[in-house]
């Protein structure tokens, strides 16, 4: 399995926002578990000012409306459920330098045209879809030296050890949700190093890893955010 759809319709019905008409543009970009952590825009590592970025994974829309809005990037935001991306336009659609559209991370990089200054993924589809198959994808849609920037949870957010296995596989997970509903997924969650070499493989050098603890949870590192170029 390369993809996986299900769990993120019953998340999306579940979990974020009901549609509420217009939203005022978020203050901050909010890479981490926790709203008062983390980077800004600064972690793109160039100006976003004028350029084209891609958010794969974009959820109700905050993030892209954010860049958009108050950064003035001219943003494409996909999400593979369309209750997302409704409520997203309902958000946000009058801005106008952002786009929504409801597709898969991997379908809209191989099947749309154009190329873009930087691609990111808060929690969205890198770490929920294969890296050998989904960066490639990326590295084609991205200009050379241009930023690619993803927002995980920590592989070690439960044990805050490291984990047995050194081969980049993916873990099963589940996502649970209010309804009491439990949701199988499978996570790729790699550390610092299994990233380093995925990325090297498929066009990227690695340029930054951080790592953010939730202060409501703080023995444990939450957030793994990485920061990388196409070569
Ligand atoms: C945990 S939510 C994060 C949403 C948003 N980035 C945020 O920070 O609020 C994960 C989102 O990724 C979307 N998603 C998961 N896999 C995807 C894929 N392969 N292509 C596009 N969207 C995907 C889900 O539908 C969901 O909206």
């Amino acid at each position: 399995m390369i993809t996986q759809s299900s769990p993120w319709h019953a998340y999306a019905a579940q979990i974020t926002d009901r549609p509420t008409g217009r939203l005022p543009v978020p203050r901050r970009l909010q890479w981490t578990t926790h709203p008062a952590t983390g980077p800004g825009a600064e972690a793109f590592g160039i100006s976003v000012r004028g350029r084209h970025l891609l958010e794969l994974g974009c959820g109700p829309g905050h993030s892209a409306a954010y860049l958009a809005g108050r950064e003035r990037a001219h943003v494409t935001a996909v999400d593979l459920v369309d209750l997302q991306i409704r409520r997203s336009r309902e958000h946000y659609g009058h801005l106008p330098d952002v786009t929504y559209l409801t597709c898969e991370a991997l379908r809209f990089l191989r099947h749309s045209g154009g190329r873009f200054d930087g691609v990111y993924s808060i929690f969205g589809a890198i770490g929920l879809t294969d890296p050998a198959v989904l960066l490639p994808a990326v590295a084609r849609r991205l200009n050379p030296h241009r930023p690619l920037v993803f927002s995980v949870p920590h592989p070690h957010r439960r044990t805050g050890t490291i984990p047995t296995t050194r081969a980049a596989r993916p873990r099963a997970d589940v996502l649970a949700l209010p309804d009491g509903t439990r949701h199988p997924l499978v996570r790729w969650e790699l550390d610092v190093a299994q990233w380093s070499t995925v990325l090297a493989r498929n066009g990227f050098r690695l340029s930054q890893a951080q790592e953010f603890t939730d202060p409501r949870r703080p023995r444990s590192p939450a957030t793994l955010l990485i920061t990388a170029r196409r070569v």
